[in-house]
């Protein structure tokens, strides 16, 4: 994420952050650590666990997943019967980090043969597991498949079905989730949540019109490395933020090949790929045959214009196209501008401008109608504006922050850097955090990229120190299991969400009542505890800020955002007034 920092600066960085993270916990400041030898709080008795397994005093560890979201009582529950609606790269993904003990699955549906095939076989590396392989194969063979989400539903009854998880092409999730939710059933859809802000609206409504739960799948609601991060941001350590810079590069323009035996498993009729790119995949011969063009109209749920696949192409392609997709900024942007709304304590943006466009792949090389470049600035209220709802009345307090994605270079690593006056933090990959100090004026080695840093809690508030002398076990022990991967679960927070999922919807069963999306006078939800953390209006806000975004690099456009599009029994949306066909 930095462009140039050494192996040894990013051991600096990533110490310096434990450090900080550590000094913190010791002085009380951390909800996300458990720290040995101090008395317990009965307020929280879960820290016992850690105590009780002898942390040496002034060591500090992570609580548990379990512990930080609050459903470590889980034990005896039934897991949540689950289908899986859409078993493509991303339901593979879950698949691979679900806990059984929470979510069993008992369906899947897809209407592509080789994606039913593959949530099964699972793949050779990487997180894509499959069921074979996670339930073992005698009991993965009585986990359904289905060709058709009607028939999936019509057999709810049978299967004893409680809820679904959908990792379908974007333009599907309103409809699915809500024919879902008409069938009594609770749902984890992917992100981005749909493909207009007014479809937002209205799945966040029904959802509580009927009573269930939704949650989106913006996982880093649900990271514990994200989680750490903010409570070190919020102990004012970065001084006043005026800047994030976030970014997910990609390289996507070397030229695409195949070897014969893969050849002859694709389609014929169906253009090959130009270049290597993910969003444009091979059609494989056994989808192209089971998916003519009339099958895929019957599984349009009635409107072929919004939610057909013209043929198998678009379906298997979906991300590059307008009516299926939402580009850059809804696949990859989306994340990064959650985090950065995260950081900066879900305030609304006030304003975006930016520029996109297909810069390289152009006619005859790649027929998408995707932006295969954007740059975007959002200004965000500061602390001190008045739009940040703190009682400030300083205008000019304004946060920018800038995001970009371009199809031809991936030299830096996709992340979040957030710039302070007195530090930076570097979020890289979902999978570390750096921390740095500011040099001040002066003063020899007082910061930069070498320096190593504690946390003082005296004086005004904490605050960075340069020091020579860490190094011998103050830090907090947050990094991942030794030779744990960059999929390590608690981490990137797939498998917290579908577990937190699982324990709202057994909570609520406890209740015996509907799920309620009732608010306080302050407007908060009166029982968070129990409804997912990127819940319909959360994830809405996602969805304005990437959507927005798109509007804004289509018309050449500086859009302020207005109030009324993040409220959701408001019917103002922000495609009314910026209507384009980019969202
Ligand atoms: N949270 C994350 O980090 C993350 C990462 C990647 C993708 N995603 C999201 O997951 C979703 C799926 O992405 P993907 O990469 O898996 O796409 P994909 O194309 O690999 O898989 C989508 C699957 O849905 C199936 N499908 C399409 N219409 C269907 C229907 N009507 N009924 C049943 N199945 C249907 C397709 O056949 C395909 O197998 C998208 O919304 C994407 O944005 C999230």
């Amino acid at each position: 994420m930095a462009l140039d920092l050494t192996p040894e600066q990013k051991a600096t960085g990533k110490a310096n952050f434990e450090q900080a993270a550590g000094d913190l916990a010791r002085a009380g400041k951390m909800n996300t650590m458990a720290v040995g030898g101090s008395p317990v709080d009965p307020q929280k008795p879960d820290r016992r666990d850690f105590i009780k397994v002898g942390l040496a005093a002034g060591a500090v560890v992570p609580v548990s997943a379990a512990v930080y979201y609050g459903y470590q009582s889980w034990k005896g529950n039934k897991a949540v019967r689950t289908a899986l609606i859409g078993t493509g790269d991303e339901g593979g993904v879950l698949i691979g980090d679900h806990n059984p003990e929470f979510n069993e699955f008992v369906a899947v549906c897809d209407v592509r043969p080789s994606n039913l095939d593959r949530i099964f076989d699972g793949e050779p590396a990487g997180p894509r597991k499959g069921l074979n392989k996670i339930y073992g194969k005698d009991t993965a063979k009585k986990i359904e498949r289905y060709d058709d989400v009607e028939k999936l539903l019509a057999d709810k009854s049978k299967l004893g079905l409680e809820a679904v998880v959908i990792a379908t092409p974007l333009n599907t999730h309103d409809v699915i989730a809500k024919k879902c939710m008409d069938a009594g059933l609770h749902v984890l859809c992917e992100k981005l949540m749909a493909r207009t802000i007014g479809k937002c609206k209205s799945m966040t409504q029904y959802a509580k019109e009927k009573g269930l739960l939704l949650s989106v799948g913006h996982q880093r609601h649900y990271s514990t490395l994200y989680a750490q991060a903010l409570e070190v941001i919020n102990a004012g350590v970065l001084g006043d933020i005026k800047h994030i810079r976030a970014q997910w590069p990609r390289n996507n323009s070397f030229l695409f090949s195949a070897t014969e035996a893969e050849k002859a498993k694709f389609a014929p009729g169906f253009d090959l790929p130009y270049y290597r790119d993910g969003w444009c995949k091979p059609i494989l011969k056994q989808d192209a045959d089971a998916l003519p063009p009339e099958k895929l109209a019957q599984l349009a749920f009635g409107d072929v214009n919004q939610y057909g696949f013209k043929d198998v192409k678009e379906l298997v392609r979906w991300r590059l196209y307008d009516k299926t997709g939402g580009g850059l900024m809804a696949e990859l942007g989306s994340h990064q501008l959650d985090a950065s709304s995260i950081i900066l304590g879900h305030v609304h943006p006030l304003a975006v401008s930016g520029i996109g466009g297909k810069f390289f792949y152009g006619p005859g090389r790649n027929d998408r109608e995707s932006d295969d470049g954007v740059w975007v600035t959002y200004e965000f209220p500061g602390p001190k504006h008045p739009k940040a709802g703190k009682g400030g009345t300083d205008e000019s307090d304004i946060v920018i922050v800038t995001y970009s994605s371009f199809n031809t270079n991936s030299f830096e690593d996709y992340g979040e850097c957030v710039m302070g006056s007195r530090g930076t933090m570097i979020l890289s990959k979902e999978a570390e955090v750096y921390l740095y100090k500011e040099p001040e004026p002066g003063k020899k080695d007082s910061g930069g990229r070498d320096t190593k840093v504690t946390v003082g809690t005296g004086g005004k508030g904490p605050a960075m120190e340069s020091t020579s002398t860490w190094g011998g076990g103050g830090g907090a022990a947050i990094s991942k299991a030794p030779g744990a991967s960059a999929w390590d679960s608690a981490v990137r927070g797939y498998r917290t969400e579908m577990e937190h999922f699982a324990y709202c919807l057994r909570r609520w069963q406890e209740l015996k009542q509907p799920v309620s999306y009732e608010k306080d006078k302050d407007g908060h939800l009166k029982h968070a505890d129990i409804i997912p953390r990127c819940h319909g209006e959360v994830a809405m806000a996602d969805a304005i800020l990437a959507l927005t975004g798109n509007m804004a690099m289509d018309k050449k456009e500086r859009i302020v955002f207005e109030e009324n599009w993040f409220k959701t029994e408001s019917p103002e949306v922000p495609e009314t007034k910026h209507a384009s066909k980019k969202a």
